[in-house]
């Protein structure tokens, strides 16, 4: 059976600072990443010449990309980040200070919760649905470098995770989550390749 391999883009500057949305490039640790993921997936797929990567439009996600030679890329605007509208590019620190209403109504329902002109945990599930249908259909692996909620999103489809649990799995940074769909059900595996 061919594996998807589920990861969040190498850290990135504003990871570091705590900044959440944004369109940043990756600290010298997510550059590090980046390079053990290409390794990593090199050897993991070695003799899948089918697989193919896909990332969201980000920069954090496509540079993550960068040292994988040799497959395929699609970038999918269904796979960018939550979109945290008049809170993106602030911290969550700036958000409870600034907007205490949006911070409470967020850790209240943070599954159906919407930032102002931005995006809910629901809105993400469903717009990534064309994704879900399209990794179904693949017959060769996939390696699919996205975000926090969009990968919380996914996971939980495949883990078959209830919804209201999405928007608080861990998705760790540095670390593979490989999914592979047989005919017994559903198995996974996790390599953290660093901190
Ligand atoms: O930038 C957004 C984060 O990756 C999502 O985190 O939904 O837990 O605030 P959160």
């Amino acid at each position: 059976p061919r594996p998807i391999l589920l990861t969040r883009h190498g850290e990135s500057k504003d990871n570091v600072r705590g900044r959440i949305g944004g369109d940043t490039v990756l600290s010298d640790k997510g550059e590090i990443y980046a390079k053990k993921l290409s390794n990593f997936v090199e050897k993991r797929l070695k003799s899948e010449r089918a697989a193919s990567i896909w990332t969201s439009t980000l920069q954090r996600t496509i540079l993550t990309a960068s040292h994988l030679g040799g497959f395929p890329k699609i970038q999918w605007r269904a796979l960018d980040e939550i979109y945290a509208g008049v809170c993106d590019g602030m911290t969550y620190e700036e958000i409870k200070k600034n907007m205490p209403e949006e911070y409470e109504a967020r850790k209240k329902d943070k599954l159906r919760y919407r930032y102002p002109r931005g995006e809910s945990y629901l809105d993400v599930i469903q717009r990534l649905e064309p994704v879900i249908i399209e990794l179904e259909r693949q017959r060769a692996p996939v390696v699919v470098i996205s975000h926090q909620a969009v990968l919380r999103a996914l996971y939980s489809y495949f883990a078959d995770r209830p919804l209201k649990e999405v928007p608080h799995i861990e998705i760790p940074l540095h670390t593979i989550i490989e999914i592979q769909m047989g005919v017994s059900g559903v198995q996974e595996k996790r390599y953290k390749l660093m901190d």
